[in-house]
């Protein structure tokens, strides 16, 4: 039985699919970095010490931007520490995950990884222990030419191109207790305005993100937005958001709705960000940077001895092993980034390898996927040309997070040239399948190139170092296109994908 329907049609544009939707994040923490994208002794290792088979599995998943180094990391940063002949450089504390930063990777060794994948840098600053100077300082090491102090270091160093970095983060949840050195909103706002008015003295096309709310719950949330845009509204360029999600209490379908809130992150920010515009007479619109989502199990971290007296390097930390249930609240979060892209501008997936992560790796040993690894590569490769808002008409459930949920959400994506489209789509039903009628005839489509689904009968199923492919995508079926409508049915706790031209 079709029970649920959808409109595509090219009224309801909302913007270009824009390629840093499907960025990453790449910490100084746990093995995200040592033992994960950087271990020289692997078999895979290249010259400077990358796992080329974590370098494939990063380009099939299909990311883009990378923020970097952190994250809470961050905010304790010396970058000078890092860069330079290795030998000479320090082990450090690192008082944000309490372990040891022997800073073998820095910024230069970090860039020629980046090549590797294809991706572009978005660079952090600290402003936690540091401020202005040290910002202007790692601005001109990193892109100035050559000819001046820090730059002429840089190529003494063995980068004699500039990093030409566009994007950077004016420090890291400046509004969390967590954070090392953290702000009120009025003193993070302040010191977020002058750095960045000095960052574009020396660059004035820098593309500068504010640190908006660590989450939606945060008690200062709304307010810290228009307190430090007030201050900085003029020199900056986006505002960052950051959400994490996981079930609790075993409330699965609050969880499988969790995008609800992730709307509501969005809508209160973009208008919090517009009322600020409109109060300063500025034409210009501030942008959101999600520069940080994902699932994470938190309240199980917090709650193990994974972060403890010792200090060591490269422990195993948040290394969350995800279910199927997670990855369909994955790929949601992911539409509803999608169907918001005339507002989010850049996103970042935190993070990309063992730490809350798509992709897993052993030392010495494999590299595999987790379940959230498939939404994200099939998102990110078919997702092209303009996002369409889908109008849904959808029976609801009752959940006791998030109110009333439709148990069916989606967003497309169609490339007018090439005449060809996509539509993503979630089931968040836990028992019943759902047949989904979208008329697509505004498109012109007339057939599918391509229809998979990730489901599974257990909806807790892993992936694990000892069954690594347990979950996977499977071809759906059941997609058809008659007379300009696509039907598709989707079992339930599922995310989807059809593509079509
Ligand atoms: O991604 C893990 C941590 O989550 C980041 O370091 C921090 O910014 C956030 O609280």
């Amino acid at each position: 039985m079709t029970d649920s329907t959808i409109v595509l049609s090219r009224a309801n544009a909302v913007g270009p699919v824009r390629r840093r939707t499907f960025g990453s994040f790449v910490e100084h923490l746990g093995r995200c970095v040592y033992d994960g994208i950087y271990e020289p002794g692997h078999p895979t290792a290249n010259e400077d010490g990358f796992r080329l088979d974590v370098v494939d599995l990063v380009k099939e998943l299909g990311s883009t931007t990378v923020r970097y180094p952190g994250g809470n990391f961050v905010s304790g940063f010396r970058w000078e520490d890092s860069v330079g002949p290795r030998e000479n450089r320090p082990v450090r504390r690192d008082l944000a995950w309490h372990s040891l930063e022997t800073n073998q990777v820095g910024l230069d060794e970090f860039s020629r990884w980046l090549k590797l994948t294809d991706s572009e840098l978005m660079l952090a600053v600290n402003l936690g222990t540091r401020g202005i100077e040290s910002a202007l300082d790692l601005l001109e090491y990193a892109n100035h030419p050559s000819g001046t102090a820090l730059s002429d270091q840089r190529v003494a160093n063995g980068t004699p191109e500039p990093h030409n970095i566009r994007m950077w983060c004016l420090g890291n949840e400046m509004d969390g207790p967590w954070q090392t050195g953290y702000l009120t909103a009025d003193d993070y706002g302040k010191l977020a305005a002058r750095t960045a008015a000095a960052m574009k003295m020396a660059d004035k096309d820098l593309e500068l993100v504010a640190c908006g709310s660590s989450g939606s719950g945060m008690p200062t949330f709304g307010e810290w937005e228009r307190i430090v845009l007030e201050h900085a509204y003029d020199h900056v360029d986006f505002i960052s958001a950051h959400a994490y999600y996981q079930e609790r209490g075993g409330d699965l379908g609050s969880f499988l709705a969790s995008s609800v809130d992730m709307q509501y992150f969005i809508d209160t920010v973009v208008a919090t960000a517009d009322h600020v515009g409109y109060k300063l007479k500025s034409t210009k619109k501030i942008n959101i940077s999600f520069d940080e989502w994902n699932i994470w199990y938190l309240d199980e971290h917090q709650a193990s001895d994974e972060i403890n007296d010792e200090w060591r390097v490269a422990p195993r930390q948040l290394e969350d092993v995800y279910s199927v249930a997670d990855a369909v609240v994955l790929g949601n979060l992911l539409i509803t980034l999608l169907k918001n892209s005339d507002r989010v501008a850049s996103a970042s997936l935190a993070q990309l390898v063992n730490v809350i992560a798509p992709i897993m790796t052993e030392p010495g040993g494999d590299a595999w996927r987790q379940t959230t690894f498939f939404p994200f590569s099939v998102t990110s490769r078919l997702a092209r040309g303009t996002v369409l808002r889908p109008v849904i008409d959808a029976p609801t459930y009752s959940t006791a997070v998030h109110g009333e949920a439709a148990v069916v959400d989606a967003v497309a994506t169609f490339d007018e040239e090439a005449g060809t489209g996509a539509v993503f789509l979630v089931n968040r039903d836990q028992t019943a399948s759902r047949t989904v009628s979208i008329d697509v005839r505004d498109l012109g489509a007339s057939r599918i190139t391509e229809a998979v689904t990730l489901a599974d009968d257990d909806v807790y199923a892993k992936n694990t170092i000892d069954d690594q492919t347990r979950v996977g995508l499977a071809p759906n079926t059941s997609a058809t296109i008659e007379d300009g409508r696509l039907t598709v049915a989707l079992p339930p706790v599922s995310w989807s994908a059809v593509a079509f031209g």
